[in-house]
């Protein structure tokens, strides 16, 4: 990859006229090593939320080796890296990806939530007895920006009959949970491990496996979470009530908290319309986030030469032919911004590059390294 100082470097160097995405790979390994250091247990990345051969080299730098897959894509990106351990944690998996995770790339963790699920597993693994078998619980809704309900997970009535079949295969088994993405309540933990704790008390097995998901939050702007420290504390508080077992393992899946501060996106503004820009990159690009759930970006103008100090806000568009590619709020930049200048949108680094259509041709693939801090929203608390 090459590295530029930052993105005023890159684009006063490249002159760009498709979307770059900048990694900071300090920031990065930086953010890997203090969620492995607080978290009490083994943290996998979800992969899903970027899958960049760059990224998950950077999280295994900070010193994380575990990685939460979905799909035989994502398990062959994280297979690329030297000792790295994935756990196959989509709870329907397609038979023939179970049989290579198993048979070629030695996977041994499955999330589950149904019996034919375990049933699948079971069958294509040859009644394994090396699994450790993750069953997952739908939670009602916590103070999450990104609903993670009513989609996946078992229901609590049906958890302890599965965590008694689970253990009936000679398996491992474990639980988990996911309060939703960007979840803004660290007491959410606390409560899903108190649903947990019922569960496990009428199951009456061992299960020497608790996952707490994903769902920790970044900053963007509009939004201060609490800190990392507060959500290890709630999952601490919420693990302690939990019926005991001397043996038992937590892990986590964060995605978002691990990566999204680490990239910013540089855009071309194309085309100037009163008080609305028309950009390179958009809603059903790398900016899909904004568009599905109003997240604010912080923002900041690069022009080489340098731009006014007056500020205005400006309504920005994405470049396919579509309405639907406009995106919501307002974005505060120079009064005097024009065609041909760039706008970099920090915070960028989860659900971001993954989520791009290509609609009308449309895609941002270059990333390149920057050397600075992180674009990061100014702080309400500090200002
Ligand atoms: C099963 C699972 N684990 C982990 C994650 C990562 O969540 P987050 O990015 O909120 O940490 C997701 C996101 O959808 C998920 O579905």
């Amino acid at each position: 990859m090459e590295v530029f100082a930052d993105a005023l470097a890159m684009v006063t160097a490249l002159r760009p006229e498709e979307p770059v995405y900048c990694l900071r790979p300090k920031v990065l390994k930086d953010a890997a090593a203090q969620f492995v250091q607080a978290f009490p247990g083994t943290v996998m990345y979800a992969v899903k939320c970027n899958d960049h051969p760059e990224v998950l080299a950077g999280l295994q730098a900070g010193g994380l080796t575990d990685f939460d897959v979905a799909s035989l894509s994502e398990i062959e990106a994280a297979a690329a890296l030297p000792g790295a351990r994935s756990h196959y944690m989509h709870p329907v998996k397609n038979r023939q990806a179970v049989t290579l995770a198993y048979h070629r790339f030695g996977i041994r963790t499955f999330a589950l939530d149904h019996e034919e699920e375990l049933a699948k597993i079971l069958a294509v693994t040859g009644e394994a007895r090396d699994l450790t078998l993750v069953l997952r619980v739908d939670m009602p809704r916590f103070d999450s920006v990104c609903d993670l309900t009513g989609k996946f997970g078992a229901e609590a009535a049906a958890a302890p009959g599965l965590l008694r079949r689970i253990a009936a295969s000679g398996n491992r088994a474990g639980l988990t949970f996911h309060v939703g993405s960007q979840c803004l309540d660290p007491g959410a933990y606390e409560s899903a491990l108190a649903i947990c704790g019922g569960i496990l008390a009428e199951a009456a097995v061992p299960v020497p496996v608790i996952d707490v998901g994903g769902g920790f939050p970044t900053a963007y702007v509009g939004t201060e979470p609490p800190p990392l420290a507060a959500y290890v504390a709630a999952i601490q508080a919420g693990a302690a009530r939990l019926p005991a077992d001397p043996g038992r393992a937590l892990f986590c899946e964060p995605g978002r908290a691990l990566v999204a501060e680490a990239c910013s996106l540089v855009v071309k503004v194309e085309f100037r319309r009163g008080h609305r820009l028309y950009l390179n990159d958009g809603a059903y690009g790398s900016l899909a986030d904004m568009k599905l759930f109003g997240t604010v970006y912080p923002v900041r103008l690069l022009r080489p030469g340098g731009a006014g100090r007056r500020m205005a806000t400006f309504s920005l568009f994405g470049p396919t032919c579509d309405s639907y590619d406009s995106l919501p709020g307002g974005s505060s930049l120079p009064e005097d911004v024009r065609e041909g200048d760039w706008i970099e949108f920090g915070q960028i680094g989860a659900y971001s590059n993954v989520l791009q259509t290509r609609f009308n041709g449309f895609e941002a693939r270059r990333f390149v390294a920057v050397a600075d801090d992180a674009l990061r929203p100014v702080s309400a608390r500090a200002a």
